[in-house]
């Protein structure tokens, strides 16, 4: 399938960033997929933390070392996907559900490297906007939100509930910004262009182009 050919190729020309003796976060979803056996072949002295229980479970049967994010301050390189790039490098993540961890490793990364097939570039972000939110006040938090959906499903690893917001995005930096100010939102899927480092495209002939933000 030509998306997932673009996928890998982001992905695999991603897997030749780390070197040995770096701290690496992985992210999760099926772009990542194909970072993992690419990076697992260098046989690199590496040591990785994931953003998610089937991101940890696949690194680990390659190999991989992976340790739990609660006793490093910082992280020398992240590697994630997105569901969608704005031209100004402003992603919306979440799709799989991950994303306030996924916040969590993109900002303790000193490099934050996005990796999408071309199809997920587009001109302005459109809803849905993932989000995680405690169970406790749920109704209330969802009342508050307005046009959320909550996603049928597990909660995420840390209890949270994922749920879509469904409004309208007139601009990723107010809508951030108000969403982080509900309370009961753990987080939400907009990430602004600040956290991210490159983003390195797969395009349909199997090259690969960067682009900075
Ligand atoms: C998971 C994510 C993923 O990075 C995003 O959904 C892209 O997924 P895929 O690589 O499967 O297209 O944010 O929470």
């Amino acid at each position: 399938m030509a998306e997932d050919d673009e996928k890998r190729a982001a992905a695999e020309h991603a897997a030749l960033l780390p070197g040995d003796g770096m701290t690496v976060g992985l992210g999760t979803g099926t772009t990542v997929a194909f970072l993992l056996p690419a990076l697992a072949r260098r046989r690199l002295d590496i040591v990785c933390v994931a953003t998610s229980p089937a991101t940890e479970q696949a690194a680990l049967a390659l190999g991989l070392e992976v340790r739990p994010f609660e006793s490093m301050a910082r992280l020398d390189l992240a590697i994630d996907g997105a569901d969608q790039v704005d031209t100004d490098c402003w992603l919306i993540k979440g799709g799989g559900g991950a994303h306030t961890r996924e916040k969590i490793v993109a900002a303790a990364a000193d490099r934050f490297v996005v990796i999408v097939s071309e199809g997920k570039l587009v001109e302005e972000l459109a809803p849905p906007v993932p989000l995680e939110l405690l169970g406790f006040g749920l109704e209330a938090t969802l009342a508050t939100l307005g046009e959320v959906r909550l996603r049928p499903g597990p909660p995420s690893p840390d209890g949270g509930l994922i749920a879509d917001y469904l409004g309208p995005i007139a601009s990723p930096a107010e809508l951030a910004a108000e969403l982080s100010a509900t309370p009961g939102v753990v987080d939400h899927g907009l990430f602004p262009a600040e956290l991210v480092s490159e983003v390195l495209v797969g395009r349909p002939n199997g090259s690969v182009t960067r682009i900075l933000p």
